[in-house]
């Protein structure tokens, strides 16, 4: 049965640096302990309630089209033939974070890489890296939509494309995926929605997000986002707010490659900034925010 180690350590002459393990493995699915499947249920009906009004329409649709259920962890073996009938995406079993390429090159090929392992229950509510829930729970209903499901895709190539481009590039579309994929806010017609899997798949961050007056809600833009640093340790002190994924999709058509050389010569925005032009859906009090610590 693999191990979850997902990090090892190497000693380089920058001292210790952590290398990530790349295997795809089988889903242990057999070697699921009865508080691991407790684990899965708690969270998922956790979050299946508080997200009703709070996630987006087309997230908790999909999310039932998928046919997961608080019963036991998900096997992705029966997951896979919904999804792939769907849009042509299948799930593959990881240990845990890969290197970027071999992110992207999953993502261009319509795979995506699922960590197998659920945390403990003593970090239900805060885990610092993706688990399963996170991974199944929150990035895998969207992935049942076309448009989403293209514009993963596209994002894959996007990112082999950026990574021979260079790190500065790798930066500005890292970005993108932080502020879209793991932590965007949609505009429905009867209010702000969530999509972003970090948020979803986060019980505090379901609710900070859309009902706090400590952070930015602001109007989605391209080079805006691709400026912006954000907080790895925190909730965001900036959402972004798409009108529909079909924006999303257009928004992000076009080459980046000269988006990219026009960055290279602008400065990044804190995390917490409004900038001249944005489209202010709130701007915020920054109660409780930390000075340091933007990547
Ligand atoms: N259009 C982008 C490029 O040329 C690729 C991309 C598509 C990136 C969708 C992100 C999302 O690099
Ligand atoms: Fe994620």
């Amino acid at each position: 049965m693999p191990q979850p180690n997902r990090v090892e350590h190497q000693l380089t002459d920058k001292g210790y640096v952590p290398v990530y393990t790349t295997a795809v493995v089988e889903q242990p699915w057999s070697s699921y302990t009865a508080t691991d499947h407790e684990v899965w249920a708690t969270l998922f009906e956790r979050q299946q309630q508080l997200l009703i009004g709070r996630a987006s329409d087309e997230f908790l649709r999909q999310q039932r089209l998928m046919g997961m259920s608080p019963d036991h962890i998900p096997k992705f073996d029966d997951l896979n033939p919904v999804l792939r009938k769907a849009t042509g995406w299948e799930l593959i079993g990881v240990e845990g974070l890969l290197p970027e390429l071999t992110f992207f090159e999953h993502l261009a090929n319509r795979r995506f890489p699922v960590t197998w392992w659920i945390r403990k229950p003593e970090q239900l509510d805060y885990l610092s890296e993706p688990d399963l829930f996170h991974d199944l729970f929150g990035h895998v209903p969207l992935l049942m939509n076309p448009v989403f499901a293209d514009y993963m895709a596209a994002y894959g190539r996007g990112g082999v494309k950026a990574h021979a481009i260079g790190p500065e590039a790798l930066v500005n579309l890292t970005r993108l995926y932080w502020y879209t994929v793991e932590f965007g806010l949609i505009k429905q017609d009867d209010g702000l929605r969530i999509y972003g899997s970090g948020i979803v798949s986060s019980k505090g961050e379901s609710i900070h997000c859309l009902d706090s007056a400590a952070p930015n809600r602001i109007g989605f833009d391209l080079e805006r986002i691709m400026r912006t640093r954000y907080r790895i340790d925190t909730f965001q002190k900036t959402y972004f707010v798409i009108d529909s994924y079909e924006q999303l999709m257009e928004a992000t058509r076009p080459d980046f490659t000269p988006i990219y050389a026009k960055l290279a010569q602008l400065d990044s925005f804190p995390a917490g900034s409004v900038q001249p032009g944005d489209a202010v859906f709130n701007r915020g009090t920054g109660e409780g925010w930390l000075k340091d610590g933007d990547v």
